[in-house]
């Protein structure tokens, strides 16, 4: 785990802060939406890695994704997604997980995670986690994962954080995941502070 107790410094963090009151905070999803329509179609089966309260899937619903599945270890997170897209929508599956000892059950063609990967800051979190990445990617699919900058804060919500540059986080994820497009991206807090992201996309090429 990433912290003495990550499940707790995420569910009260939800549960104390209004949508827009946290860093991450983005009206408009982007360079992910971008990123994920350059390599996948509207039939793709996307998931959403540490997903949060972000207006992703809501976006991918409404250019007429179908197969989406949205994870988070935080309920509360998932519960204020849920009131805002509604839980009754058939499009998106809901899972409740630490993604480090998640026991994926099908396969997707796209696996996208924005500022989730990069708290996990010990060797076998991260070991853990792309297991699961090689398990849930279809061959030839696509991850999208982006994490602070090598500029870019040394913390997130107060928790230590990995960062990376294009190569670092190549070299992270391995042989098998071949660097198909790289972007550095500045995100604004919603108190307008700039954050610098580093996007990777990768093919699964096992
Ligand atoms: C900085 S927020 C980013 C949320 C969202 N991806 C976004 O861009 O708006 C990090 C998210 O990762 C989730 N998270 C952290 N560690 C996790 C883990 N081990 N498994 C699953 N989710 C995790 C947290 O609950 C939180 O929602």
């Amino acid at each position: 785990m990433q912290s003495k107790d990550p499940l707790a410094h995420w569910q009260s963090t939800y549960a104390a802060k209004g949508e827009d009151e946290v860093s991450w905070f983005q009206d408009n999803p982007e360079p992910s939406l971008a990123l994920i329509e350059e390599i996948a179609t509207p039939s793709s089966a996307v998931i959403d890695i540490g997903a949060g309260a972000s207006r992703l899937a809501d976006a991918l619903l409404q250019r007429g994704f179908s197969d989406l599945t949205v994870l988070d270890l935080s309920s509360s997170a998932l519960a204020a997604a849920k009131a805002r897209i509604g839980d009754s929508d058939d499009h998106i599956t809901w899972i409740v997980a630490d993604v480090t000892t998640w026991e994926p059950t099908r396969t997707y063609d796209v696996w996208h995670d924005r500022a989730a990967f990069h708290f996990l800051i010990t060797e076998p979190d991260r070991k853990a986690y792309l297991a699961r990445l090689e398990r849930a990617l279809k061959p030839r699919g696509h991850a999208i994962i982006a994490t602070f900058a090598l500029d870019g804060p040394e913390r997130c919500s107060g928790l230590p954080v990995m960062r990376y540059d294009a190569d670092s986080l190549a070299r992270t994820l391995g042989a098998a995941f071949l660097s198909v497009n790289t972007r550095r991206h500045d995100h604004v807090t919603p108190w307008g502070t700039s954050q610098a992201f580093q996007f990777g996309v990768f093919r699964y090429e096992p």
